[in-house]
């Protein structure tokens, strides 16, 4: 046994903490106070948690000895990753062990729903037989609309189908081919609410998927729909969701996760035709084994050196080559998260192509780190360097890495080309001293530091266009940190790269876009 300490904080199969126990020395100290949480992490190597520990800040810097937390399922909301990351601590999960339970719960809440079992079965228990209250109706022959069609999302649609219902399907991230191969017709939020009698959201909650259903959406929706959420509580906006409940747009919702939890203060709990299980997705004595015996053997792995299968943040690379490629990884992200929103969704290939002396080295973990940043917009912190490629086959999308040593002006040069039908997007960067440099995008030749938030618009190459779009910015009260202006030919097209301090947003997005000579204007967030 090697002499080291795991805490397990939140209670998790004993199958777990037998491999643990084999290894290390392990204490089991569950519903812990924040403040004894802080006071006692100091002494362990690693602590293991499911989704009731707050894994914040205080209690990472408290942690001195920490060198891995490990979450016993999918979502690590609950945990403060990016703190972990700046102190090196490793973050595990176990993505893969609660995907059946969930898609399971899923169904058994959709048709709960549809027959009113929960009330019909309070009803009962207070001595009424009452048959004519509880009138449900049939699932077969509905339409399921299926946000976010990852693991859980398309074990739904299997599960839908066999219940004879039609399967739409929103994911921005899914290749029509995948949605080909599960049978699902891919679709736009907006028209799953028009169409759909059943909706149910299986995305991760991100700043994108947070209030994806809200008033303007309940607005349009088919009357009379039904609406689940089995993913994380916010991705409905829960005030909107009991007012259309109130209204009768919804007929009936059925909800285990919300945006506090436990939630006694959310307005569902009063609502009758609202159904409600205590977060209880992956509440099954299999997914519990699962995740809890995948998180113990990856902690076992971590602490003894070995690479984990599903680590949030960091890959495991020698300390030699690490020096070299070090300035790399938050490059290589950012040009991922760049050409991907460039070029927007459904793109098919990815080429990663390294020149110069930066070929000479091992440049998969590189390759790991674009494809992070290609998946992390709409993956959330779920999508990690070891994980990324199976993501990326699971959805179609072709990885091409090469190497060539001929240098093409700067001494190493990383570059990114995405493809889809009739587009590409190339994105070209290096490190200048220790900073990352944009080089190229396109063919324009730039050299533009990544910002947190920029513009890139595609121009005509004549006087009166930029003027106008940084008096835009201007008006807006956005501050313009740097600029850079590429071109092939004096008067042909170019391109414009803004850095600006705070994000535009879409409303002045479609300004800039109106600007007599712009031809595109796209909004990045790295
Ligand atoms: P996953 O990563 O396999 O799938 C998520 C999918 O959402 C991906 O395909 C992604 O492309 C898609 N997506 C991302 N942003 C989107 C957007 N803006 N619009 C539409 N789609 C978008 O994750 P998973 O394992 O299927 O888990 C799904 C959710 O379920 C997560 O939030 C997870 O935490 C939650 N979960 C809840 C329970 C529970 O106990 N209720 C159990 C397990 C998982
Ligand atoms: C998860 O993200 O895995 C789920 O919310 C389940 C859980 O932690 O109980």
């Amino acid at each position: 046994m090697i002499n080291v300490k795991v805490l397990v904080s939140d209670p998790i199969s004993d199958k777990g903490v037998e491999i643990l126990k084999n290894e290390f020395d392990v204490d089991i100290a569950t519903g812990l106070e924040p403040s004894e949480l802080i006071k006692r992490i100091g002494n362990y190597e690693a602590l293991i948690v499911r989704s009731e520990t707050q894994v914040t800040k205080d209690v990472i810097n408290a942690g001195k000895k920490l060198k891995i937390i490990g979450r016993a399922g999918v979502g690590v909301d609950n945990i403060d990753v990016n703190t972990a990351t700046d102190k090196g601590i490793i973050v595990v999960n176990a993505p893969e062990g609660n995907t059946i339970s969930a898609a399971e719960h899923t169904i058994a809440m959709m048709m709960a729903m549809s027959r009113n079992i929960p009330q019909a079965n309070a009803s009962l228990k207070s001595k009424k037989w009452d048959r004519k209250k509880f009138m449900g109706v049939e699932v077969r022959d509905k339409i399921i609309g299926i946000i976010g069609l990852g693991r859980i999302g398309a074990e739904v649609a299997k599960r839908a189908q066999g219940m004879e219902m039609k399967v739409l399907a929103y994911d921005p991230f899914i290749s029509p081919e995948r949605a080909g191969d599960l049978g699902v017709e891919l679709t736009t939020v907006i028209d799953i609410v028009k169409r759909a009698d059943y909706i149910t959201v299986h995305t991760p909650l991100t700043k994108e998927t947070k209030d994806l259903i809200n008033t303007k959406e309940f607005a349009v929706m088919r009357r009379g729909s039904r609406v689940i959420n089995c993913a994380r509580g916010g991705i409905i906006n829960e005030e909107a969701l009991a007012n259309a409940v109130r209204e009768g747009i919804v007929s009936a919702a059925a909800i285990d996760v919300f945006i506090k939890e436990p939630p006694f203060d959310s307005p569902l709990l009063e609502l009758d035709r609202v159904i409600v299980t205590p977060h209880l997705g992956a509440s099954t004595e299999e997914a519990q084994v699962n995740v809890a015996v995948t998180v113990a053997e990856q902690v076992v792995n971590a602490l003894k050196g070995f690479p984990v299968k599903n680590a949030i943040n960091m890959p495991y690379i020698k300390a030699e080559a690490m020096q070299i490629l070090e300035p790399y990884f938050p490059l290589a992200e950012k040009m991922g998260k760049l050409c991907m929103q460039l070029i927007g969704t459904n793109y098919e290939k990815v080429e990663i192509s390294y020149c110069g002396e930066i070929s000479e080295q091992n440049v998969a973990p590189l390759t790991l780190a674009v494809l992070k940043g290609l998946l992390e917009p709409v993956l959330g912190a779920g999508v990690n360097y070891v994980n990324a490629p199976g993501i990326a086959k699971e959805r179609k999308i072709k990885v091409v890495e090469s190497k060539s040593k001929t240098i093409e002006g700067y001494s190493s040069q990383v570059t990114v080309k995405l493809s889809k039908k009739n587009e590409e997007k190339l994105v070209s960067g290096t490190i200048v001293g220790k900073e990352p440099r944009i080089v190229q995008i396109d063919n324009y030749r730039i050299d533009v530091l990544p910002s947190r938030y920029m513009v890139v618009a595609k121009h005509e190459d004549h006087p009166n266009i930029i003027g106008p779009c940084c008096m835009i910015l201007g008006r807006n009260n956005i501050n313009i940190a740097g600029m850079q202006v590429g071109r092939l030919n004096i008067g042909s097209e170019a391109i414009m790269v803004l850095n600006i301090d705070s994000d535009v947003g879409d409303e002045v997005l479609d300004e800039i876009k109106s600007v007599d000579g712009i031809i595109d204007a796209k909004r990045v967030v790295l």
